[in-house]
Parts: structure tokens; C-alpha cells; sequence
């Protein structure tokens, strides 16, 4: 499979990302304060958190951050380590957080970061429905399938974008709804959603249906990544 050298920007991150994410604090808070919810009360407890993709950790809780012992994120983004120390840095030296950020492509390094033991989480970071950007769609599904049969031993979890597309611009974000996993653009409960939050055109699948094992429970979240385009995020948990 294709690797990736570390990159001031790519299509999934770097200093477009940092700029729209700085930008977009206050219209992301009510997304952000819902996955912070969910990472505070559904978070398997572990020692060593490992982020693959977190960028500067624009969208991450740090209440749960501060909960390890350790933090270590992986980032093709060389911006991305030093970003996240400006934001998150104090307060986690403050919690006695050891934080050590890695540049370079998480899947090359698999066996760098990857423990099979009881002491550590790992986190993907909007990054599985990402891939499709980078790769073909079959090796899409082939590196999420990977990612599940090398973490089956061990605790994990995952935000990701199922779907994502134009939206009216005038609607608010309906709240976060709870399901299992991999709901389908057609199901009914998910088109009463999408109309809710007027949601028009034709939405891209990012082929994020089998990111967790059949009948998972997630949460369905509605991010206005810009005034008039969506992500759908499904955020879950894995464990062994
Ligand atoms: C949409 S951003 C995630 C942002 C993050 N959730 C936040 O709170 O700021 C996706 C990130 O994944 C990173 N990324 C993409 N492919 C990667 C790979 N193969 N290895 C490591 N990082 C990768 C990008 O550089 C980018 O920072």
C-alpha cells in the first residue's frame, strides 16, 4: 500500500486545517462539547492513550486528554506536534500528562505505536473516513479491515465521517442521535435527520460503513464543517 511522507498539508490536514479549524471554534462547540461528553463517559480508562491523526487536537477534549499518563500522537503533519503543545500542552504538564508526538504516516509505523497489552487505548482521530482521500476505494476498505484484525486484541475507538455533503446554510445541527453502527444515508431515521438539518445535493460516502463490528453501538453526530457542508461523524468504541 501507498505510504506517506511527513507534509506541511495534505488533503486531510495541515495549515488549511489549522486555519478553518482555529476559524471555527464557536460554530463547532456544540459538535465538540457532544463528543467530549461522550469521550468523558464512554472512554475505556487505560495508562497510555496513542492518537493516530489528531492534528493540533483542534477537536479533542482535554478533560479526557488529562486523564492518561502518558499521551502519543502520530501525524503526517510536522505543524501538527508543536500546534497541539500551544493548545493543550500547559494544561497537560499541569495534569502530569507525558505527551510525545511522532511525525510521520501511522500506518507505516504501525509497529512503533501498536502494544498488545491491557495499558493502552488508541484513538483514530477523524482519520478512517479520511482515507478515501488518499486511496483507491479498495484499499480503503482493505486498511480498515487491517486496522480491526491488528487492534481485535485491544482496546480502540474512532471519530470518523460516514458521510458528507451541501447543506441550506440556515438550518441549526440537530442533536446527536444513538444507534449501532454503519446506518445507511437511506434509513429512514437517518433521512428525517439529514432533512432536520437541511441537508441537499448528492452526499459522499467515505466508506466508513464497517469501521466497527456489526451491531456496535455509536453516536451519530452533525458537524457544520462550513456554514453550507456537513460531515455525519460516527464515533464508537472498541474493545477486546
Ligand atoms: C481531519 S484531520 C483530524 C483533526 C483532529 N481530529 C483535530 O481535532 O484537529 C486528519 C488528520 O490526520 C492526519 N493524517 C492523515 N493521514 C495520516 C496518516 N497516514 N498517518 C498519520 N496522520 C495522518 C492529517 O495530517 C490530519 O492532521
Amino acid at each position: 500500500m501507498p505510504t506517506l511522507a511527513p507534509k506541511w498539508t495534505n488533503p486531510t490536514g495541515g495549515w488549511w486545517w489549522h486555519a478553518r479549524a482555529w476559524r471555527s471554534q464557536n460554530a463547532w462547540r456544540p459538535v465538540m462539547q457532544a463528543m467530549h461528553d461522550e469521550w468523558v463517559q464512554q472512554s475505556p480508562s487505560a495508562d497510555r492513550l496513542v492518537l493516530i491523526g489528531p492534528s493540533a487536537g483542534w477537536m479533542l477534549s482535554r478533560e479526557w486528554l488529562g486523564r492518561f499518563k502518558r499521551v502519543e500522537t502520530w501525524d503526517i503533519d510536522p505543524w501538527a506536534g508543536r500546534l497541539f503543545d500551544w493548545r493543550h500542552g500547559r494544561a497537560l504538564r499541569h495534569a502530569g500528562v507525558m505527551v510525545h508526538h511522532f511525525v510521520g504516516d501511522a500506518w507505516e509505523h504501525e509497529s512503533e505505536w501498536l502494544r498488545i497489552d491491557q495499558e493502552s487505548l488508541y484513538w483514530f482521530d477523524n482519520v478512517l473516513g479520511q482515507l478515501r482521500f488518499m486511496q483507491a476505494p479498495e484499499l480503503v476498505r482493505q486498511r480498515i479491515e487491517r486496522v480491526k484484525t491488528r487492534l481485535s486484541h485491544v482496546a480502540w475507538g474512532s471519530v470518523h465521517d460516514r458521510y458528507s455533503g451541501p447543506l441550506r446554510g440556515m438550518d441549526t445541527a440537530p442533536p446527536a442521535w444513538r444507534s449501532s453502527c454503519g446506518i445507511d444515508l437511506l434509513a429512514p431515521r437517518a433521512q428525517d435527520w439529514l432533512q432536520a438539518w437541511g441537508a441537499e445535493g448528492s452526499w459522499l460516502d467515505h466508506l466508513t460503513e464497517n469501521v466497527f463490528r456489526p451491531q456496535t453501538p455509536v453516536l451519530n453526530l452533525a458537524w457544520p464543517f462550513k456554514p453550507d457542508f456537513g460531515h455525519w461523524l460516527e464515533m464508537g468504541w472498541q474493545l477486546p
